[in-house]
């Protein structure tokens, strides 16, 4: 079954085709991040209009390049929700369209279980799992319930048991920022590019080369900021305002070290900035180690991440954890997790750095499972901004 996926939730327009929910044809994204870096995070109106602009574009693309024509289509999945109300709307009114117009099922797609579904993606020419004629929900090389997913993106932290195709259950969630969110805030702090969590990576993996260079330990890397961690024992919750403000302060201490205000900016008598911007533009004037900063605060998520990821997958006896969601893409998250759950023989899987990011095709996989049940979706299924992952009651 070919299903054409349409992404277009915030600041990535995607279009994909992907076979039976796991073999990709094509995938295709527009990224909006130099526009929006320009003022350190995305702009919803601005956004919206690009995606107007790219949307068709990037589906025309997608097809040329899975060589497919519009009658080889069997079904076209968009996203409706979670995300911004404008941008959602271009690319769901678009799926809808072509959808009527070239007479194949409908299915609009939870942003964040597709998410969970970009670990069912896999390269078509991957020798190993040549498509199947009758591949159905289950193949030899998918993921296998019951497992974990920790699911991290811009605006979603949340632990969840999955115990088989669309069985959800909330273990545990943010209880103010979300991962994604609190790398983007700390990255403005520390004047560092929009998105943060490649920016904060890649200085921290800056930090880590030159105490190489410097001949001193690694470990500094992690410790010359003692950073807090919020534990909330006895829940898979996760906090991460705290460490955020931690950072804040210590860019504050360092930016107070530099500079004196004007008595007209005292008085509020200056036009007003963002507090992270011009946090961020100080904090690298003074005393602070940027990198050495940035690595520690990743060490810090990490292992909150990590240890409460371990714990729960311990609890309920899963073989397998799934990352999901852009924060998914933190090589050191990776490999800390790895750590954790090998002596444990639990498996752990995680999407190619290209499908943690905002993608179609994971759109696609997800829209291939809900239709492989028999659903569609009428073309009066609207938007929804708020939505999140369909939970059911604990067992
Ligand atoms: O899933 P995603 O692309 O969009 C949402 O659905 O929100 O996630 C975007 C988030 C951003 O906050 C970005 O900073 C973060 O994922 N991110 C990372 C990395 N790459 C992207 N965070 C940490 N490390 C990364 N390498
Ligand atoms: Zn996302």
């Amino acid at each position: 079954m070919l299903v054409l996926g349409i992404e277009s939730s915030c600041d990535e327009t995607g279009a994909a085709i992907v076979k039976d929910g796991r073999y990709l044809l094509s995938n295709v994204v527009a990224s909006q991040i130099d526009i929006h870096n320009r003022y350190g995070g995305v702009v919803p109106e601005v956004a919206s209009r690009q995606q107007l602009a790219s949307i068709i574009p990037v589906i025309e693309t997608a097809l040329e390049q899975a060589e497919c024509g519009w009658e080889d289509l069997d079904a076209i999945g968009a996203t409706y929700g979670p995300g911004l109300a404008g941008s959602l709307l271009v690319g769901l009114t678009v799926g809808k369209t072509l959808a009527m117009a070239y007479n194949v099922p409908f299915l609009g797609v939870n942003h964040l279980e597709a998410h969970i579904y970009a670990n069912w993606l896999r390269q078509l020419d991957d020798t190993n799992t040549q498509p199947d004629d009758d591949a159905g929900e289950f193949l030899a090389d998918d993921p296998t319930f019951p497992l974990l997913c920790l699911v991290i993106s811009g605006a979603h932290s949340e632990l969840v048991l999955v115990r088989s195709h669309g069985h959800y259950e909330l273990l545990g969630r943010t209880k103010d920022d979300a991962a994604g969110e609190a790398f983007d805030k700390v990255a403005r702090v520390l004047g560092l590019d929009y998105p943060g969590g490649p920016s904060i990576q890649k200085a921290a993996q800056q930090a880590v080369e030159e105490l190489q260079q410097a001949g001193k330990p690694l470990s500094l890397a992690n410790s010359t900021y003692r950073l807090p961690r919020a534990w909330l024992r006895g829940t898979y919750d996760f906090s991460f305002s705290g460490l955020k403000t931690a950072v804040l302060h210590l860019a504050e201490g360092a930016t107070a070290n530099q500079r004196v205000p004007t008595t007209s900016e005292a008085k509020g008598g200056k036009k007003q900035v963002s507090k992270y911007t011009s946090m961020g533009l100080s904090a690298q004037k003074g005393g602070l180690n940027v990198p050495l900063l940035a690595a520690s605060f990743q060490e810090a998520v990490v292992d909150v991440l990590a240890v409460k990821t371990r714990l729960a997958a311990q609890e309920y006896h899963v073989k397998q954890v799934l990352l999901a969601g852009g924060v998914a893409a933190n090589v050191a998250l990776r490999s800390r997790l790895e750590r954790e759950l090998r002596p444990l023989n639990i498996r752990l899987n995680y999407p190619a750095v290209a499908f943690c990011t905002d993608n179609a095709a994971m759109i696609a996989s997800a829209a291939f499972f809900h239709l492989m049940h028999g659903e569609r979706h009428g073309l009066d299924l609207d938007v929804q901004p708020g939505l999140s992952l369909p939970f059911r009651q604990k067992k």
